[in-house]
């Protein structure tokens, strides 16, 4: 992937996928992910063929940094991609990226610092050519650790377009290999942000020695037709996140980009350089391992898809008046532009049954990509078993939501051990659980709700005892038929901040009441960790 890579760097007529997913994506609320989901997650993308993968902010938290270091170490192969950690032009902030970047094979620091003069008056209070300085000199700064160094002028769409030219000369001369022009606030269109990039290439005396990149919000809707305009201007690099989630509206979407990219290669390839009719793609992505990094990275986070989303939603591939599908059965071109197939949608093959053992089972696992401990593998073997007796065939998807089931439920703080419900249309729904607390102790406690989940969530409740709203609710079944896999996604908020939690079970209930306490163990590691370090500040 380096070598693709490089050889789209040199020649300039491919374009690069920059993922920024576990950095802009997990910014979104509720969206934040532990070190295993984030290591699932980049694994998974490595295996799409994102070029770069931004693996998160590594001066941020020692979380973040040890997440930095991990995906370096683990994904950050000779063969594998990029892997970048954003710093802002501070020095303690550029250090720590090089840090915790020390162990990829491959590693790039991305710099920032705001531009606009909107920002510099109340967010910076520096003036303009204090600002040229320190990009200069912070760039030069990272080039000290690595040869790789991104420079992004942050709100670049909302700077004086002469102030921008200089900014980046100066960057570019410090070293920087990349320089990525953000659309911070969601605010350009497509043709004003393609001028903007061709102002860029017109006008930037250096800007042949570095690739252009595009960063943007979606925030009026229009990243993604804002990017392709660029890339018809001369930007080679897109920072993308999967199902579009990051800050606020979110980022412009990599499965939106790439399928468009080559869907419509035949126009987009005289912008590049090729051939009007060349089949070559235009990027480096496995476009059949879209669907299932979509899955993956809306099963961890909690962001579901909405069903209208374009390539990845339930709806994308969907024909439900009489007319499309008489034609879709006549030919399928009549109204599909791209086959369900390209996006690895029926890759569902089934897999495994009753009487495979463990190591058919672990094997599937690997292939999918799944790297368990022993004892998670033992945990989710079992619940395999108790699949497969209720359900003959079992798919990859099947394995897939045990696997993320097994790996949410990794840090267990409660732990649900009973769950018992009775309800129907004469009786008042009643819940009891019983839960495991930190300390050990088994509490059972039971309560009556308005439905089984609402009474199983109000058990739940009186026996964690911390209040929070329940602000989203959703079911959906992984796979046809009524023996399926239920997934169960819940947002809540506690205060300001919103914690998400997902689960699968054949007993959506089960699988209910367990998102639940998935949810609230996220919730109880934030309050515990903040109340440590309240003690430790006070000793
Ligand atoms: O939106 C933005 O400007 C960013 C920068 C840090 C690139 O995320
Ligand atoms: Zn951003």
């Amino acid at each position: 992937m380096w070598l693709k890579y490089m050889e789209n760097k040199s020649k300039q007529d491919g374009i690069i996928i920059f993922d920024t997913t576990l950095r802009d994506g997990e910014q979104c609320p509720g969206a934040s992910l532990n070190i295993e989901e984030k290591l699932l997650i980049a694994r998974q993308l490595a295996r799409l063929g994102v070029n770069v993968i931004e693996a998160g902010f590594a001066f941020a938290s020692p979380g973040d940094f040890a997440a930095v270091q991990k995906i370096a170490q683990t994904v950050g192969t000779e063969d594998g991609p990029v892997i970048c950690s954003l710093a802002r032009a501070i020095r303690e902030d550029i250090k720590a990226a090089a840090e915790a970047l020390k162990p990829a094979v491959h590693g790039r620091i991305h710099t920032f610092i705001s531009t606009s003069d909107i920002h510099l008056q109340y967010q910076l209070k520096k003036s303009r050519s204090e600002v040229l300085a320190i990009a200069e000199e912070m760039v030069t700064y990272a080039k000290s650790f690595m040869d790789d160094v991104e420079f992004s002028p942050m709100d670049a769409v909302r700077t004086e377009p002469e102030y921008l030219y200089q900014v980046l000369e100066r960057a570019i001369s410090a070293g920087a290999k990349t320089i990525n022009i953000p659309d911070t606030v969601g605010y350009t269109t497509p043709s004003e942000f393609g001028n903007l990039i061709r102002g860029i290439k017109e006008n930037v005396p250096n800007i042949d020695q570095a690739v252009i990149s595009v960063h943007g919000h979606n925030d009026l809707g229009m990243a993604v037709a804002n990017f392709l305009e660029a890339v018809k201007n001369g930007a080679r690099q897109l920072e993308c996140t999967i199902n579009g989630i990051g800050e606020r509206a979110g980022n412009a979407a990599l499965e939106e980009l790439v399928m468009a990219l080559h869907v419509r290669r035949q126009y987009f390839n005289p912008y590049l350089g090729r051939a009007a009719d060349s089949e070559e793609p235009l990027t480096d992505i496995d476009t059949r391992q879209i669907y299932k990094t979509s899955r993956l990275v809306s099963n961890l986070t909690g962001m579901l898809v909405q069903p209208n989303k374009a390539v990845v939603g339930a709806n994308a591939f969907a024909h439900e008046s009489g007319i499309h599908q008489d034609g879709v059965l006549k030919n399928k071109l009549t109204y599909e532009i791209m086959d369900a197939q390209l996006i690895g949608l029926t890759d569902n093959q089934i897999v495994l049954g009753k009487h495979s053992g463990r190591n058919a089972f672990r094997t599937r696992l690997k292939e999918l990509g799944f790297e368990m401990s022993d004892t998670e593998l033992n945990k989710a073997f079992l619940k395999f078993k108790d699949l497969a007796d209720k359900k003959k065939e079992i798919s990859d998807w099947d394995l897939e939501a045990i696997a993320n089931d097994e790996i949410q439920s990794g840090e267990e703080i409660f732990r649900l051990e009973l769950v018992q419900v009775s309800s129907g249309d004469h009786a008042c729904p009643t819940a009891t659980v019983t839960l495991r607390t930190p300390d050990g102790e088994e509490l059972t406690d039971a309560a009556i709700g308005t439905g089984p989940v609402d009474a199983v969530y109000k058990a739940i409740n009186r026996v964690v005892n911390v209040p929070n709203q329940l602000i989203e609710f959703s079911v959906q079944s992984v796979t046809a038929g009524i023996d399926a896999i239920g997934e169960v996604t819940i947002r809540l908020r506690y205060e300001e901040r919103v914690f998400s939690g997902h689960a699968a079970n054949t007993d959506i209930i089960v699988a209910s009441a367990q998102a639940y306490v998935n949810a609230l163990n996220r919730l109880y590691t934030v309050l515990h960790t903040q109340k440590k370090e309240l003690t430790s500040r006070q000793a």
